[in-house]
């Protein structure tokens, strides 16, 4: 199943892996894509990744959160870009832009000293308190990731993807614990979601209703059950409710992920060492799967063939996304399409984490 093709947001996929967003610590400082990330790019598609999600590109120059991080803030950018979706492109690979914009996980800098946010709860991530953004200032982050899909369609992408996880600014606001807006913007499931939808409906507008719109979208904050910022995150029947949503709003497709800073290590877990530990969302996965009538994708910890047979055929997901392992092995597919290996070599240590660009740093004997 997982080496048949399907087709999601229009696009003929040769096989159901993701290459999951990544950011690859690969652009310039003032976030201009290089040809590393085409080469990087490229030999994901020689290697017949069915679809490659980017590493996040921030949408505002004040909604950069990493070293070396791709931006699309500047239409710049859509020469660059195009270079490195057309090499993709000789390939049958498909490749997605990941937006966002850091939110509370903003850096501070000289120009930004205080990153925004739905309300002024602190990461975890961040020693500066965020500030709560206008009406005005909603208003134009609408546009601005509208103008960044708009960068994105001309740059040849195959479509966008809104990063609604891992508590940057879209999941902030899709949060009840970091939206504490009593405006339209939230309170109810369906006002928080409010700037997602919006951002969706502006974009069908300017970039047409048939540019593919995906989302990763946290199904949980991750705190610990029963504790006291349990009660106040967000919970699966929440989650449930936002997808419909989008669903609604004319997302394509969903990527289900979870975590935020607080929570910690939910995220990107480590030791991922038995099938048991694998696909640590699936739970997830299968509650918005049968929610919605949309291919979902399903990330975080997914290693072995067993265990992605099991997950697409018992209703957990329709494609199978992976980070870790296609810094580790960027030709996995094949290797496991050959039958030489039946899982990745990846042991989760997350030593990829690496300032000169991503990188497998683990000493395998
Ligand atoms: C080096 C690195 C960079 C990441 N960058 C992003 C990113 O830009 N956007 C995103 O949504 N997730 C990002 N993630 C999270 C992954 O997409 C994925 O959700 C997580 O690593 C769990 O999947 P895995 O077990 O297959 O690695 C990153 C993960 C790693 C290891």
């Amino acid at each position: 199943m997982i080496f048949d093709p399907i087709t999601v947001c229009n696009l003929e996929l040769q096989n159901r892996f993701v290459r999951s967003a990544t950011h690859e610590f690969l652009a310039e400082e003032d976030g201009t894509p290089t040809s590393q990330l085409g080469d990087l790019y490229e030999k994901l598609a020689k290697n017949e990744v069915g679809l490659i999600i980017t590493g996040y590109s921030y949408v505002l120059p004040g909604g950069q959160s990493d070293i070396y991080q791709q931006g699309i803030y500047d239409d710049r950018f859509i020469e660059p870009y195009r270079k490195i979706t057309e090499r993709v492109h000789r390939h049958k690979s498909k490749i997605v832009l990941q937006i966002v914009h850091g939110g509370r996980q903003a850096d501070t800098t000289d120009e930004y000293p205080i990153p925004i946010a739905p309300s002024a709860v602190k990461s975890g991530r961040a020693a500066v308190v965020p500030r709560e953004m206008t009406e005005e200032e909603i208003l134009g982050m609408i546009e601005a990731f509208t103008q960044a899909a708009v960068r994105a369609k001309k740059a040849g992408f195959d479509g966008v993807q809104l990063h609604c996880a891992h508590g940057f600014l879209l999941s902030n606001f899709i949060s009840p614990y970091t939206n504490r807006r009593t405006d339209r913007w939230g309170g109810s499931v369906e006002n928080r979601a409010r700037i997602v939808t919006e951002i969706i409906r502006r974009i069908k507008e300017e970039a047409g209703d048939s540019f593919p719109i995906l989302v990763k979208l946290n199904a949980t904050d991750g705190f610990r059950a029963g504790s006291s910022k349990a009660k106040l995150g967000l919970d699966i029947s929440q989650a449930v409710e936002t997808a419909k949503l989008l669903e609604k709003a004319g997302v394509c497709s969903i990527e289900v992920s979870g975590g935020i800073s607080e929570a910690g290590g939910v995220t990107i877990k480590t030791a991922i060492n038995a099938p048991a530990k694998e696909a640590y969302f699936k739970d997830y996965s299968k509650a918005i799967k049968s929610a919605v009538n949309l291919p979902v994708i399903l990330v975080g910890g997914i290693r072995s063939l067993q265990v992605i047979n099991y997950l697409l055929e018992n209703g957990f997901a329709d494609l199978i996304s992976m980070s870790r392992v296609f810094i580790s092995e960027p030709d996995i597919v094949l290797k496991l399409k050959s039958g030489k290996v039946e899982k990745a070599r990846c042991v989760s240590c997350n030593l990829c984490f690496d300032l000169e660009g991503i990188s497998c740093n683990f000493q395998f004997e």
